[in-house]
This record gives structure tokens, C-alpha cells and sequence, in this order.
């Protein structure tokens, strides 16, 4: 296991001393693209497949693996449901993986690693669907952090690859007297290149992004500071994380619709993923340790302004993609995340640096966060067969 204790965490550290930031976790991958060649239908089926590799060893009850077929199948009648509607239903089937079956979960995010016991959290499910299939991938090329990685699937001619890129625009850490700050000069009308280049090779692109924004933050237009995110600076008007968010997706769309030699695109936004810090915020004591799930009357509300946002500026990115022949979708997993407290690594994420405060913004893996998955197969094959009626 290599050490999680890179240059970068030393960072949050040092931040949190100086207290100037609200929220200080190194986020999920904050962007992630598919490149696709052909076999649609077996995507998503591969993009699974990094969360349990060929080392498996056990099969879970209803589910039989077999490398050399593929099958997607939903349940009957379930064709015209709303996808992001539900409650979370218990169940007592094994997880679809472990954390020795699977060896790439994440350092932080393997909370059984870190001392969490409880496993209730991870029976239930929200899924109408059944998905399975797998076929190993080679990693083709990757960075230390995992933060840039290009995975093959040669049985299905198809390349996964992941890009973190935490505002889609081009952003640069500030530094005060030579020490960074942990906060970033936006610049929201610059698309960050080192994904928006990749794009002439895709048909997939997928968005998850967001808790970036939430920084002490400097935003540019045309290279003027037209203002921040949670600053105090006198001449500088805190602007909120709305306005900023809404900008970098707005850019990150048009460079989709822009793209004059790009193909169809298939773009898929993951919507707000709410965080449940309980009892204070996170460098206040806040933390997490619920072990059930919660109905929607008691899930908060944390977010929901800011899927909002997500939305309206895919409906937007949809609406001027008509022509370029580009489909923008949601996977609106705000409502149905917001259900699950217990799913986060709370005070389990090991990070020596900050013993003491809980990570209420990750999730667990395996987890809840797993149904992303199963909603992501689901939505690009409706996408799919809507587009064969359409032949
Ligand atoms: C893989 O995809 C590429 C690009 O779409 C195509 O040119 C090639 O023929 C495909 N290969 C196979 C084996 O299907
Ligand atoms: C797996 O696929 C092979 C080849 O198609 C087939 O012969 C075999 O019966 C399958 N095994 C299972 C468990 O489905
Ligand atoms: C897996 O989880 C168990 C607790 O369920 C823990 O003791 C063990 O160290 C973990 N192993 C790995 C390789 O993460
Ligand atoms: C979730 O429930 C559905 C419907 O009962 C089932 O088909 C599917 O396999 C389950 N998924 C998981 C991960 O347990
Ligand atoms: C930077 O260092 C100078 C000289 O030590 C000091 O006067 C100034 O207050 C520092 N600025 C900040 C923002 O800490
Ligand atoms: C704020 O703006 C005023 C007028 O332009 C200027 O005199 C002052 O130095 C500025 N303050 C800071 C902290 O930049
Ligand atoms: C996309 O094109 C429009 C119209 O030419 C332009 O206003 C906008 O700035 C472009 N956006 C990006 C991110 O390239
Ligand atoms: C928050 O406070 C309530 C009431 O004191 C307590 O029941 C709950 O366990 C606390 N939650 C956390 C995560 O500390
Ligand atoms: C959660 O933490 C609070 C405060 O530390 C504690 O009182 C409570 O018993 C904990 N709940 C569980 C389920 O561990």
C-alpha cells in the first residue's frame, strides 16, 4: 500500500492550522471520461469492472460472472421509471466486492481498513437494476496519485480514461509568501485543456465535480478579479460558490458544443453529491457515524442549490447541442445520496495528518456510492436504445 501521505495532504494540514478554508478533503476524481470505440452496450459494464478485478473470489448469490459473456438486464417493466426517485431498500445479499477481492480501492476511502465496524450500511440497495460482467483492464498509463489514468478493455475495444481537473476550468493554487493556501485563482471563462483536449477521442464524457468550489477562491473573467468564495477581502465581493459553479459547467458544456472535430458526444453529469457532517462542520468537530440509512423527510437539504444549477445548465447545453447531434443527461443522485449518512468514512479514512476530524463528504467502498454505477449503465442504455429507434 503506498503511503497516503503525499506533499499535498501535508498541505491540508498545514491549512487547517491556519483554519482558511471550509472544506479540505482531496475530492473524488473530479472528472472522469470515456473514450469508446464501438459495443456500446458493453461500457458501463467495463467502467464497473475497475472495482472488482479478476482476482475475485468469490460470487455473489444471483449474479454468475463469466468473462468471455456479457448480459445487462433490467427488470421487467422498469423501462419508464424514474431512475433518481426511490428509497433504499434493505438487503442481505453479500457485496459485490470486499476490500481484498478489490485492490484498488482508494487508501482514504477503505474505511474497513481504517477501524469503521459496522456493516449495516451496506445492505441496501437502491438499484432496479441488475448489471454485471467484467472484463480485467489494463492500465495503460497512470501518475502516482491516480488522478490521471487511461485503462484498455480489449475484448471490448473500448478505453476508459480519467482526468481530475477540480473546476474544469483553468485554475492556479494561491500562494502567500511562498506558502500555498489551499485556495485557487479561478479563471471561469479558461477551460482547463488537459481534459478539453481529449476531446476529439471521446464519445463519453462524464462529470463529478463540485466540492472544490467550496475553497477560500478567486474568480477571473478575461483575466479581472470580478470576485471570490468565501473571501473577506476588502475590495473584493464574495460571490459564493454558486455563481462560480455554474460558470465552470457552463464553460465545460460549450467546449463540448464547440468542439468542431469532435464526434457526438454523450455527456453525463453527476448532479451535487451532499455531504453530513452532524454537530458542527468539519474543523469544527462536526463528523458522521450514523450506521442507517434516513428517509427523504429527514435527508438534508445540503446541495440542493447547487444541483439546481447542475441541471438547468445541462438543459441549457441540451438545448444548443441539438444541432452538433451531442446528448447531455443527468445522474441525478442528489436526492438519493442525501439518504445516506452512514455512508461516508466519518473518523475511518486514516489520515494521520488530521486524526480527529471525520471525512463526511467521501464515500465508503464498497458503499452506497456503488449504485452511481448501475445508474450510469442504466441511463447510457435507455440513451442507447433511444437512438436505435430512432435508425
Ligand atoms: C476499435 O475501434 C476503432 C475506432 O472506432 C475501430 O477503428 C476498430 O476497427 C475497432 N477494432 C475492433 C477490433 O473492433
Ligand atoms: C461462459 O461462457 C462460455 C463461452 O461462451 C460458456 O461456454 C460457458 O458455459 C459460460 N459459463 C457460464 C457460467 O455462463
Ligand atoms: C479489510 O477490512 C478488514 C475489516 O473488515 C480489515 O481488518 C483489513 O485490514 C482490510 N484489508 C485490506 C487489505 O484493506
Ligand atoms: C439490487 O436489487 C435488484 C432488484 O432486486 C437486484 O436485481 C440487484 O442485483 C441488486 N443489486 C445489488 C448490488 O445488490
Ligand atoms: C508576508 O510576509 C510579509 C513579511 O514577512 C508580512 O509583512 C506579510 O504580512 C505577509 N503576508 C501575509 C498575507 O501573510
Ligand atoms: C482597495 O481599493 C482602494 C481604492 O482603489 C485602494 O486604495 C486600496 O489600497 C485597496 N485595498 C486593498 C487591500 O487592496
Ligand atoms: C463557445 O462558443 C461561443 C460562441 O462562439 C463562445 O461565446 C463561447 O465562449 C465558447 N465557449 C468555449 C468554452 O469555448
Ligand atoms: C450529534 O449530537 C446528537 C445529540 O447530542 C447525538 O445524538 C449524535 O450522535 C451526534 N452525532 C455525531 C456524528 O456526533
Ligand atoms: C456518534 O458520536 C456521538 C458523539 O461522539 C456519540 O455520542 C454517539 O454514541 C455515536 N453514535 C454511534 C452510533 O456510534
Amino acid at each position: 500500500m503506498k503511503s497516503p501521505l503525499n506533499h499535498k495532504e501535508k498541505h491540508h494540514y498545514n491549512f487547517l492550522k491556519k483554519d482558511i478554508i471550509r472544506f479540505h478533503f482531496s475530492p473524488n476524481k473530479s472528472s472522469v471520461f470515456f473514450y469508446l470505440t464501438c459495443l456500446i452496450l458493453t461500457i458501463l459494464l467495463c467502467f464497473h469492472v475497475l472495482y472488482y478485478p479478476k482476482t475475485l473470489n468469490y460470487t455473489p448469490n444471483s449474479i454468475q460472472y463469466n468473462q468471455t459473456k456479457t448480459f445487462i438486464q433490467p427488470q421487467k417493466g422498469s423501462e419508464n421509471c424514474d431512475l433518481f426517485k426511490g428509497k433504499w431498500i434493505r438487503e442481505e445479499r453479500e457485496t459485490l466486492y470486499t476490500n481484498y477481492s478489490c485492490k484498488t480501492i482508494p487508501f482514504l476511502k477503505n474505511c474497513f481498513l481504517h477501524g469503521r465496524k459496522d456493516t449495516d450500511f451496506l445492505h441496501w440497495n437502491n438499484s432496479k437494476f441488475v448489471i454485471s460482467q467484467v472484463e480485467t483492464p489494463k492500465s495503460i498509463e497512470k501518475d502516482p496519485e491516480d488522478r490521471f489514468a487511461t485503462w484498455e478493455f480489449p475484448k471490448h475495444n473500448f478505453t476508459l480514461m480519467v482526468f481530475w481537473s477540480q473546476f474544469l476550468v483553468t485554475a492556479t493554487e494561491r500562494v502567500i509568501n511562498g506558502t500555498t493556501t489551499g485556495g485557487f485563482d479561478l479563471h471561469l471563462d479558461k477551460i482547463d485543456t488537459r481534459w478539453s483536449e481529449k476531446l476529439p477521442l471521446m464519445d463519453y464524457a462524464i462529470f463529478s465535480d463540485a466540492h472544490w468550489f467550496f475553497r477560500q477562491n478567486y474568480l477571473y473573467e478575461g483575466g479581472k478579479l470580478i470576485g471570490c468564495i468565501y473571501c473577506q477581502g476588502p475590495n473584493v465581493t464574495d460571490l459564493g460558490p454558486a455563481l462560480a459553479i455554474r460558470r465552470a459547467f457552463r464553460a465545460a458544456f460549450q467546449a463540448i458544443n464547440n468542439c468542431t472535430n469532435c464526434r457526438k458526444i454523450f455527456a453525463l453529469l453527476r448532479t451535487y453529491s451532499p455531504s453530513h457532517f452532524e454537530n458542527g462542520t468539519w474543523n469544527t468537530g462536526g463528523g458522521c457515524n450514523r450506521t442507517l440509512p434516513v428517509g427523504k423527510e429527514e435527508a438534508n437539504s445540503d446541495g440542493w442549490e447547487y444541483r439546481k444549477i447542475q441541471v438547468e445548465e445541462i438543459e441549457i447545453a441540451r438545448n444548443s447541442g441539438e444541432e452538433s447531434g451531442n446528448n447531455f443527461e443527468v445522474l441525478d443522485v442528489t436526492e438519493i445520496m442525501a439518504m445516506r449518512p452512514d455512508g461516508h468514512p466519518g473518523v475511518h479514512w486514516g489520515n494521520r495528518w488530521m486524526k480527529g476530524y471525520s471525512d463526511c463528504i467521501h464515500w465508503c467502498l464498497p458503499g452506497p456510492v456503488d449504485v452511481w454505477n448501475e445508474l450510469l449503465l442504466e441511463v447510457t442504455k435507455r440513451r442507447i436504445d433511444l437512438s436505435l429507434e430512432k435508425l
